[in-house]
């Protein structure tokens, strides 16, 4: 299968993936314009100089430069069945300590439900997740939070009719240095709290160059942004592990291509891990260094982006069996 109609595919099920999904701010007038406007391929920028991956234990890689550090994450034969529905099923990966690891798969593969997992909105039925070394087994929400996961989600969850600072000050939260008294008594250590948290803020905000829209409602940026302000906030939560649930979808190709940078440069400059779910192809090929494919809840290939791009059943996964290259219409 030529890459062009797999390009093609994958950027038309990336429109449709927009257009499917409901709206949540009045920003999402013209996603699915946007979307369609994303159909455009868009050049993948940083082919020719991928990370050299090395084989760990348990059948991984990770970036050479992260080899002799431990993981920032490992999933052991993590699962979890609703009803009689395997959604995700022996799921292994290992995340290097500053790699951009991409999940990819179909429509409905169990991706977001592995994010769901990660983060504990649900609990597995079977396996193990340790973060940092550190079984998160038992923890919730909030505490895999402090441990140090944070996450976007696919529809964006802002607080919109709050400012975009205060948006970001609700993930600062979880790193509040003074006590309940001081805060509700007013005391000296709250001010300088508040003046911190103000300039931490704007310090987070200008990694998007948002800061000067700090006073702004977020309910009414422009939907691309609203998207990076919702990876502001992630941030503001002090991460080991970013997740990113589709963080492209409903910009347009411009947004996107900065946004591939910009995705490089958080890991950079935080010299965290991020894990992304993206159906822009081009996006998860041009900086993604290790990539699981998921189909049917089961990973079915691991690899580099050009091991996964040239792997027959991620083509097959995609396209459907009969659109391969066996001749079948
Ligand atoms: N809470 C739930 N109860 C029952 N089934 C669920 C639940 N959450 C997810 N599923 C099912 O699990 C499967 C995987 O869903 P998931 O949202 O993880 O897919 P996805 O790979 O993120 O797809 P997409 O690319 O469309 O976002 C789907 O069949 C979905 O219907
Ligand atoms: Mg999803």
């Amino acid at each position: 299968m030529s890459k062009d109609v797999k390009g093609t595919y994958l950027a038309q099920s990336a429109a449709a993936k927009a257009a499917s999904e409901g709206a949540v701010s009045d920003a999402d007038e013209g996603r699915s314009q946007e979307a369609s406007a994303q159909a455009a391929p868009a050049k993948s920028q940083r082919k020719g100089s991928r990370t050299k991956m090395v084989p760990v234990p348990s059948t991984s890689i990770v970036p050479e430069r992260d080899a002799d550090k431990d993981p920032v994450l490992e999933c052991r034969h993590l699962g979890i069945d609703f009803g009689g529905l395997r959604a995700v099923d022996d799921f292994n990966m290992m995340i290097g300590r500053t790699e951009i690891a991409g999940l990819i798969g179909p429509n409905g593969a169990g991706k977001t439900t592995v994010f769901n997992l990660l983060t504990k909105v649900y609990q597995p039925t079977r396996g193990t997740i340790l973060l940092d070394g550190v079984d998160t087994a038992g923890m919730d929400t909030a505490k895999v939070s402090k441990a140090g996961i944070a996450r976007t989600f696919q529809n964006i969850r802002l607080f919109g009719s709050l400012t975009v600072e205060e948006n970001v000050r609700i993930g600062l939260h979880n790193q509040v240095k003074c006590g309940m008294w001081s805060g509700m008594l007013r005391l000296p250590r709250h001010w300088v709290s508040e003046k911190e948290f103000h300039d931490r803020s704007l310090e987070l905000l200008d990694v998007f160059h948002m800061a000067n829209n700090a006073g702004d409602v977020a309910g009414s940026l422009p939907y691309g942004a609203q998207r990076r302000l919702e990876i502001v906030r992630a941030l503001a939560t002090n991460p080991k592990l970013l997740l990113l649930d589709e963080p492209a979808a409903g910009m347009n190709p411009s947004e996107t291509a900065e946004l591939m940078d910009t995705i490089v440069r958080i890991r950079d400059t935080f010299n965290i891990a991020i894990l992304l779910i993206e159906h822009d192809m081009d996006l998860v090929m041009g900086i993604c260094e290790g990539i699981a494919v998921l189909n049917f809840g089961k990973i079915i290939a691991k690899g580099t982006p050009d091991d996964i791009q040239n792997n027959p059943q991620v083509i097959e996964a995609y396209l459907g069996k009969q659109d391969t290259d066996q001749g079948g219409e």
